[in-house]
């Protein structure tokens, strides 16, 4: 029987890393550090907004986190720079497994959604660039009631705008503390481990199952 997926989209279907080819004509070998620590802090910021219950969107945590890592780094850049930088955030590519992984499940009778801390605005104009768009149902963004991943209410809130029940729907996320958050619902989960090193939370919970490669996904949904 079809399932409710719940896909994450940065870091899962898009690729964030990929922002570090745009800096490295600027910074040359900085540009995967600045990448990596802009990345980790921009969800930083979603974390610690969600603790003081200070929500601003997720555009503004990326831009906020890439100003705080540029000063961090003793980087400067133009605010022509910043802007193209920003924009190109906009436009990440997708991983090369997502395509087909999404058309397959889509035949085999799955519900796909797309299921993020971005707004449906920046997401959509995400997918459409990246050439996923017509994949899902629908968009679901954390922005319609204003916290973050890994609040509880996000997942609930995901739950009934699918119309699903947890134990039908699995959330597919190569953030740990998504998949973490998730289970906390009761939902099923799945872990897309694409290092192959589990590093995953030593918090006690498993996800459903792990995969490598989204490719895997329609062999465990069934
Ligand atoms: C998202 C973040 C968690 O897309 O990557 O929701």
């Amino acid at each position: 029987m079809g399932q409710t997926l719940a896909f994450d989209i940065y870091g899962t279907l898009i690729d964030t890393q990929r922002i570090a080819a745009t800096l490295e004509g600027w910074i040359g070998e900085l540009a995967p550090v600045l990448a990596r620590a802009w990345r980790e802090k921009q969800l930083e910021y979603t974390f610690r907004r969600g603790l003081m219950g200070a929500y601003a969107d997720f555009d503004a945590c990326t831009e906020q986190a890439l100003r705080y890592c540029c000063q961090m780094q003793g980087v400067t850049l133009s605010a022509g720079q910043e802007a193209e930088l920003l924009e190109r955030y906009r436009q990440l590519p997708a991983f090369t497994d997502a395509a087909p992984a999404l058309d397959g499940l889509r035949a085999d009778g799955h519900r796909l959604f797309a299921f993020s801390n971005g707004t449906a605005e920046t997401v959509g104009g995400l997918l459409r660039h990246a050439g996923l768009e017509d994949r899902f149902e629908d968009i679901v963004s954390v922005d319609e009631i204003g916290c973050f991943k890994p609040d509880p209410r996000v997942y609930q809130h995901f739950l009934q705008r699918a119309g699903s029940k947890p134990q039908q729907t699995s959330l597919i996320s190569g953030n740990p503390f998504d998949v973490i958050g998730a289970q906390a619902v009761g939902m099923r989960t799945v872990w897309l481990d694409r290092t192959g090193r589990g590093l995953f939370d030593p918090w006690g919970d498993k996800p459903t199952a792990t995969i490598r490669g989204l490719k895997e996904l329609a062999g465990i949904l069934g």
